[in-house]
């Protein structure tokens, strides 16, 4: 059995005091459920996540990692910082990273190889283009990308290793992949980690989807047989919605 995440992505929103009202709130309120609820936050925020988060059974990380471990590299942050943070988990490869500031899937591998090497977990993300989909090439791109991302990691080490499928056309748009299509997608990538990794490793890995997730959309995305829970950007910011998400992942 796979247990579920619910990965609020929070992006470039809510300042560090914002965000720690919003865990006091969400640690008042979080019902029990099945699911693990993790939060990626901004970097300034981490410390008030480790704060408020620990034992209250919420996990955190970050939104991105340098590839270097240490040095003069001025605006990065380094795996070391993160794990004396505590994160759990740590998105690498998010669309607007390898859009916005041209990270290849070669960089990708580097940032996931790091994370895993201190015990964090990497979130990869992966996913097509509009253009792309409607070519109909969206399944060769993405195990493309992903096999590009995943460069270097062996069957030992990807341990908890977590793929994010989040198609672009459907991210912040209020498109969202039909169930169906996220499933095929979902399906392709467990049976080509299969072959990657091999068929024990494809079992266990979680597969998430996001992009446009919402509480009216996620338990049929949620109840597809290879979807593993979301990476959940808009809605993952107002408590209601996100505790929503968590009861809708059984
Ligand atoms: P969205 O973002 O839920 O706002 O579409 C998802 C993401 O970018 O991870």
């Amino acid at each position: 059995m796979r247990k579920k995440i619910v990965a609020g992505n929070w992006k470039m929103f809510k300042t560090p005091s914002e965000a720690k009202m919003w865990f006091r709130d969400l640690v008042g309120k979080k019902p029990d459920t099945q699911a693990e609820a993790a939060l990626m936050v901004s970097y300034p925020t981490l410390p008030y996540a480790s704060e408020v988060l620990e034992g209250n059974d919420v996990y955190w990380g970050a939104q991105d990692v340098s590839a270097h471990l240490e040095g003069a590299y001025t605006g990065e942050v380094s795996v070391k910082m993160l794990a004396d943070l505590a994160c759990k988990y740590t998105v690498v490869g998010h669309s607007e990273r390898r859009s916005y500031h041209a990270e290849s899937d070669a960089l990708v591998a580097q940032k996931a190889n790091r994370l895993l090497e201190y015990s964090i977990i990497p979130i990869l993300c992966v996913g097509e283009s509009l253009e792309v989909r409607e070519a109909g090439n969206h399944v060769a791109y993405t195990l493309k990308q992903l096999k590009g991302s995943l460069e270097g990691i062996t069957p030992q080490s990807a341990d908890h290793l977590v793929v994010a499928y989040e198609p672009v056309w459907a991210i912040g748009t209020g498109k969202t992949a039909t169930p169906e299509d996220a499933q095929a997608m979902h399906k392709e990538i467990r049976t080509w980690l299969a072959g990657r990794f091999d068929l024990g490793f494809a079992n266990e890995v979680r597969i998430l989807y996001g992009g446009s997730v919402k509480p009216d959309n996620a338990t049929a995305l949620f109840d597809q047989p290879d979807i593993d829970g979301g990476l959940v950007g808009g809605a993952s910011l107002k408590l209601d919605d996100y505790i929503a998400l968590l009861n809708a992942a059984k």
